[in-house]
């Protein structure tokens, strides 16, 4: 495997610093209850790593798409219940509608070595977390005196918000968590060093977000699979019917140029052949309804 170009969580010493943390807790929640906890495990390592250091561990992410400010159903307490059953430590809870604000400051201040803090939803401060304030980008340097910053939400690591990108100019030190590293070597790999044939499976709900990565991808592999909500998009610019399924409707165009692309460059894009069908959707989400299965087209 190629090497990591990126200062990572072994590069650095803790001790007794305070390092903020941005994980990505955008855990599916149902009724308060996390029904898929993996993005909590795939936190775990660089946590425990940065805990037994003897690190003061705070941490932050964004849950959901909270539009009017602060919400009760976008808060991170359920992550906070569940991380510390994972960790087995003590996961203090700043439960703090400003994030940075005094209940996190308090929280901070009271931390010794090796222990948890976990931040409430960055996206609580609106466009200043999604526009990549600076003010707020501070603010969160502040609150771990300047020290250190780690990026492990590789699932966000797209976004160039004030916890992700815009608090690495105002900490001394930055790293890559195991998470991010881990993701980047695989990644940089694959693409860069394939081993033919190479097949890339692309998957989740948006299509807008990964419009570069599908068209760099079908350069660089010799198949594309594509499923997941998204392939609904894709089956809507061969012109198949898709009912009310997830559709991205600006971007069925972009979807049609690439499976021009796709041809013309003599590489395969691979849609679903079936797709399962129903009258309506299930409601409550997990009520029992009746299903078919049907090929695509
Ligand atoms: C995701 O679930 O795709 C990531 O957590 C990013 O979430 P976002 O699309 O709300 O920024």
């Amino acid at each position: 495997m190629a090497g990591l170009n990126k200062v990572s969580v072994d590069d650095i010493n803790v001790k007794g610093k305070h390092v903020l943390v941005r994980c990505d807790f955008n855990v599916p929640l149902k009724d308060g209850v996390i029904t898929n906890d993996n993005r909590i495990q795939a936190a775990l390592p660089t946590i425990k790593k940065l805990i037994a250091d003897g690190g003061k561990v705070v941490l932050c992410s964004h849950l959901g798409k909270p539009k009017n400010g602060p919400e009760d159903k976008f808060s991170l307490a359920p992550v906070a219940k569940r991380l510390a059953e994972l960790v087995d430590t003590k996961v203090i809870f700043a439960k703090d509608d400003n994030v940075v604000g005094e209940n996190a400051k308090k929280a901070v201040a009271e931390m010794k070595d090796g222990e948890i803090v976990l931040l409430e939803n960055t996206r609580f401060r609106g466009a200043e977390e999604t526009k990549n304030g600076e003010a707020f980008s501070k603010e969160l340097a502040d609150l771990v005196n300047d020290e250190v910053f780690v990026m492990d939400a590789f699932g966000s690591a797209h976004r160039a918000h004030a916890s992700t990108a815009g608090v690495t100019k105002f900490v001394k030190e930055t790293a890559v968590g195991y998470l991010m590293q881990k993701e980047i070597q695989y990644l940089g790999n694959a693409v860069e060093v394939p081993v033919r044939p190479f097949v890339a499976i692309l998957g989740g709900a948006k299509v807008a977000d990964k419009l570069n990565v599908i068209s760099n991808l079908i350069e660089k592999c010799d198949t594309l699979i594509i499923g997941g909500g998204m392939a609904y998009t894709f089956l809507k610019a061969k012109g198949y019917e898709v009912g009310t399924s997830l559709v991205d409707d600006e971007k069925v165009a972009y979807c049609k140029d690439m499976m021009d692309k796709a041809a013309a460059a003599g590489k395969q894009l691979l849609l679903p052949i079936d797709t399962t069908i129903a009258k309506s959707f299930p409601d409550p989400i997990d009520a029992e309804i009746e299903v078919a299965v049907v090929d695509a087209d």
